[in-house]
């Protein structure tokens, strides 16, 4: 199918193929462990990365009858800071035989090309050179691998470019590279399949609370869980938490911080549409949401549901102790919230008050129908002022740490802010 010579293995070669397939089975049986869906992109393309000797690669998810970029990764480009990286998701190219990840998916065939600048003219396919000219990378080798589930569906595509050798130098894909990624390839796409799922669940749920509350947008909560982990990641990586034990944290926090609000489902219309300012005895039925989201997630059997509850109850602590709900001694049972002592700096567990952090400075830079979005310089003052009163301190660190990937994500999902002018948000910072 492509314009590929046969090559003698290369990078891989010093190993053994039981060593590598060893290798993989482990990969494989991590990689179903993960639930959430771009924690999960993010391993393939390491481990995919890792075991050809490779710069880059991303992961294209079929959307339709367009290919979405939906991970990517370059150590040339990005390097370690990962806020570069947001700006090339959701990108999108047509699933037909005019690219070489389109012609993957288009034709569910393994695509190679050893250089992208001199593709055989017979191919239908041609190399788009526009984010090379935009960025001053050079795209050089680059092998397309179709993800195709147990039912033979493509979902994606995964394309890893530009090999190395033992010395640093881009060289083709070898013939054993193609057949490592084939073999892990299928457990790929059974895993995404599955990441998919459980991702459709959680927003199919969250759609139901922007039903009841227009304010809790799609926009709003993606943000809230690529906000959470990454200033998890730095608070954890602090304090120098193996990356095993970060990922797999991260793996539950983001879907468990979209569903910080996810208790207001139960909170009557009256109260969460009001266009005014709630009355005390409002605001004390507003509070309950808090538990409702605990009563929602409260589980011993899933480590999400689990994390879910924890901070859905705690997302509203403060760290000197004027939050809510304070020490309610039974959540289960709880009918109305009367106002407990606060819970003050660890008795809230590290979620709440990194998630605390996260949802008050989206409602601070969101545009709401009582106020218009504070400027960036306000925001991030407001956060370092309430460090020891709202927040706890070493998660404003944490949150000043990553500050460029915060906003790099703000600026990504900023299409959905329009929607949040719709109704007021009685439950945020005023
Ligand atoms: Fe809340
Ligand atoms: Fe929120």
């Amino acid at each position: 199918m492509a314009a590929k010579k046969k090559k003698e293995p290369r990078g891989i070669s010093e190993k053994t193929d039981k060593d590598i397939l060893q290798k993989i089975l482990k990969i494989t049986e991590d990689i179903h462990n993960i639930s959430d869906i771009d924690i999960l992109l993010d391993k393939i393309l390491f481990e995919v990365r890792k075991f050809t000797n490779a710069e880059a690669g991303t992961i294209f998810l079929t959307e339709g009858n367009n290919l979405r970029i939906s991970y990517t990764q370059n150590d040339i480009l990005f390097g370690k800071s990962i806020s570069n990286r947001y700006k090339y998701l959701n990108h999108e190219i047509p699933i037909n035989e005019t690219s070489m990840a389109g012609c993957a998916a288009f034709t569910g065939k393994l695509i190679v090309v050893d250089d992208a600048y001199k593709i055989n003219p017979k191919e239908k396919f041609i190399f788009n050179r526009d984010f090379d000219n935009s960025s001053g990378y050079r795209t050089k080798s680059v092998l397309n691998m179709p993800l195709k589930t147990a039912r033979n569906r493509v979902i994606g595509v995964m394309q890893i470019i530009n090999a190395r050798d033992e010395k640093g130098k881009v060289v083709p894909f070898s013939e054993k590279d193609e057949i490592y990624v084939s073999y892990f390839a299928n457990d790929a796409a059974i895993a995404i399949e599955k990441a998919i799922t459980t991702r459709q669940m959680v927003l199919r749920m969250l759609r139901m609370v922007e039903f009841r509350d227009p304010k809790e947008t799609g926009g709003h909560v993606n943000r809230m869980g690529a906000y959470s982990v990454e200033i998890y990641h730095q608070w954890a990586k602090d304090r120098g938490f193996p990356p095993e034990l970060i990922r797999r944290f991260k793996d539950k926090l983001r879907i468990a911080a979209m569903l910080h609000d996810a208790g207001k489902i139960a909170i009557p219309d009256s109260i969460l549409k009001k266009p005014a300012k709630l009355e005390p005895d409002e605001f004390s039925t507003m509070k309950m949401h808090t538990i409702f989201g605990y009563r929602l997630f409260e589980s011993k059997d899933s480590e999400i549901d689990a994390m879910a509850a924890e901070i859905a109850l705690a997302h509203h602590e403060k760290w000197d102790g004027t939050g809510y709900p304070g020490r309610i001694t039974d959540v289960m049972n709880l009918k109305k919230l009367d106002s407990a002592p606060g819970k003050t700096d660890l008795e809230i567990p590290v979620t709440g008050r990194i998630v605390a952090v996260a949802d008050v400075y989206d409602a601070l830079v969101s545009k709401r129908i009582y106020k218009e979005p504070w400027d960036e310089s306000r925001v991030v003052e407001y956060i370092k002022d309430n460090a020891g009163r709202h927040f706890d301190p070493e998660v404003v660190d944490a949150f000043m740490g990553v500050y460029d990937v915060i906003a790099a994500i703000r600026d990504k999902y900023t299409e959905d802010k329009e929607q949040e002018e719709q109704a007021p948000n009685p439950d945020s910072v005023k």
